[in-house]
């Protein structure tokens, strides 16, 4: 069995985007208490160069969610890190900085837990949402790029811990 990497997104085109979602978040939250919450470990790629282009004063903090089932997919049990219900975000403007939305059960998993600590908006930023049949649509206000439905590593994001230090994203398959 050999793993196939497939070139999808350059780091030229990601860089180019991340300089786009960064101007309309620091455009959109100038003058508010903004937090930024990293879900790791997928997004922390991403965030590091978000985060170093936007020019409005912000502070970060991270949340860890997984789930349970197979390693290329969420299953139904999204189970988040117990320091969620102690983040320090009530009044704030918060965005959610995520890798990739697949089935968007992730995140609707981490909206619902944060909306429980009263910030003054939260809002989802996702570097990639990948298009599933029948998944319902997830409300992502900062979004990097639609990708079809395949698995893709890269740019922070895994296969079994690998591939994160790729600067672009791939597509992978398991051929043999
Ligand atoms: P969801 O809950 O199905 O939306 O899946 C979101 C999470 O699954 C992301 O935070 C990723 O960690 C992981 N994930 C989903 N699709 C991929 C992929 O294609 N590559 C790497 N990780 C993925
Ligand atoms: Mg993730």
């Amino acid at each position: 069995m050999t793993n196939r990497l497939r070139p999808l997104i350059s780091a030229g085109r990601i860089r180019k985007r991340v300089a786009e979602l960064a101007r309309q978040i620091s455009e959109d939250h100038r003058g508010a208490k903004l937090t930024l919450i990293i879900v790791l470990k997928g997004a922390t790629v991403f965030a590091a160069d978000l985060m170093r282009r936007i020019d409005t004063p912000f502070v970060i903090d991270f949340v860890r969610a997984s789930s349970y089932g197979k390693a290329a997919r969420s299953s139904g049990n999204v189970v988040l890190g117990d320091e969620t219900p102690r983040l320090d975000i009530a009044g704030h403007d918060v965005i959610l900085v995520e890798d990739i939305v697949d089935s968007g059960l992730t995140i609707t998993a981490l909206v619902e837990a944060l909306d429980k600590l009263e910030p003054a908006s939260l809002d989802v930023c996702a570097l990639l949402h990948k298009h599933v049949e029948g998944a319902r649509p997830a409300a992502i206000r900062y979004k990097g790029f639609d990708i079809p439905d395949q698995f893709v590593v890269g740019y922070g994001m895994d296969y079994a811990e690998r591939y994160r230090n790729l600067p672009g994203v791939y597509r992978l398959t398991l051929d043999g």
